[in-house]
């Protein structure tokens, strides 16, 4: 059985003023009717896929138990950060737990911020990597890359792919500049990392000790000291304050020889700006995405949401425009500038 393991803590301010502080976007049903955390939980469940392991934070601890049940999944385990360390720290205790029950456990880590339609074809993904994890490789998915993003992990491929086999990693590089995005994308033997990973407990232990062995000392007295509370466990946060905030991708998977990586050829979005939001809901619609209580008149290459059922919006002669209302924000901006919205959300709070 495969634990899968749900990173639900980060605040997706690039898609303000949808994701809040208090209610990140994962939570949110940016794409149909169901929220990403949710449709990620609900592609994690099923035959051959044990009860999940949740990190998250502990604003989020109900709206967690409450889109799980209302998908109808099992709990299983919510471990609560006492404060967001990004990804390292909350993979390796959700890794600790897990291998304090069973030392052999196999984990599938998996954002909560993805777009990936076809269940089946992940499922056929992730039993071809299970063939390398039982060589002891950390295994990574990889997507084809469609531009030269900067916001995501490069997977350089060992070998050729063919099918679904796993191919060893050369190199994995996270968040280039742009020249080098481009370089890679033009390179041809590059993959976006998918931000999925498949691996035996034990192994993802042993790259904390060898590439980041300072965070292993905090992140497991936090486990240990951990305390229930309603269900949930509070990781120690004495212990947790001391660990380091760095991703999984810069603290282990940059420096990590044993990686393998499966070409996945599903559909895949990260969901990591309303550029994106809207690529991934306006091919259908002639190049204008809509939600909620919407018009668009004349409308090319643009998004307009109406997050509140009385408030309408109404679009004229836009070209490569999103504009998202909400009952107390109205975010108009070009469809390049989506990444600077984290930049706004920034300069709000300032503010005050
Ligand atoms: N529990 C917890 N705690 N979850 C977190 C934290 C944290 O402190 N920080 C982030 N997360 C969750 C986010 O909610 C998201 O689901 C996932 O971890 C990944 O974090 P992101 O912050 O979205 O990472 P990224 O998109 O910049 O980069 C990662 O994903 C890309 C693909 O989407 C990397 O793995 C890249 O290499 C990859 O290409
Ligand atoms: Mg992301």
């Amino acid at each position: 059985m495969i634990i899968p393991v749900l990173l639900a803590g980060g605040s997706g301010t690039r898609l303000w003023p949808l994701s809040r502080k208090s209610y990140p976007k994962q939570f949110t049903a940016l794409i149909g009717d169901e929220s990403l955390f949710a449709a990620s939980a609900r592609r994690l469940s099923g035959p051959g896929y044990a009860a999940p392991v949740t990190v998250t934070g502990s604003d989020f601890r109900f709206i967690v138990t409450e889109q799980l049940a209302e998908a109808g999944i099992d709990p299983g385990a919510i471990l609560i950060e006492p404060e967001g360390r990004n990804t390292a720290p909350a993979v390796l205790a959700a890794t600790l737990y897990a291998a304090a029950i069973d030392p052999e456990a196999i984990l599938l880590v998996a954002p909560s911020d993805h777009v990936i339609p076809d269940s089946s074809a992940f499922h056929a993904a992730v039993e071809a990597g299970l063939a390398a994890v039982k060589e002891g490789k950390l295994v990574t998915f990889g997507i084809q890359p469609g531009y030269a993003e900067t916001g995501y992990g490069y997977l350089e491929l060992g070998a050729a792919p063919a099918g679904l086999a796993p191919v060893p990693l050369a190199r994995f590089v996270e968040k280039p500049d742009a020249a080098r995005a481009a370089q890679m994308v033009a390179a041809g033997n590059f993959m976006w990392n998918a931000g999925i990973f498949l691996f035996a407990a034990k192994d993802m232990i042993a790259a904390f000790h060898a590439h980041a062995p300072g965070l292993i000392g905090p992140v497991e007295a936090s486990v240990t000291a951990a305390k229930t509370d309603l269900g949930f466990l509070r990781l120690d946060p004495v212990a947790w304050g001391a660990a380091e905030d760095i991703s999984l991708d810069y603290a282990v998977m940059e420096k990590a020889a044993n990686l393998s990586v499966v070409p996945f050829t599903g559909a895949w979005s990260d969901l990591g700006g309303w550029d994106a939001v809207w690529r991934e809901g306006a091919q259908a619609a002639g190049g204008v995405g809509s939600s909620g209580p919407v018009t668009a008149i004349d409308c090319e290459n643009s998004l307009l949401r109406s997050e509140s059922d009385g408030l309408e919006v109404v679009g004229i002669g836009l070209k490569n425009i999103f504009a998202i209302a909400t009952p107390d924000a109205v975010l108009v901006a070009d469809m390049s500038r989506a990444q600077d919205v984290k930049a706004a959300v920034a300069a709000l709070k300032k503010k005050g």
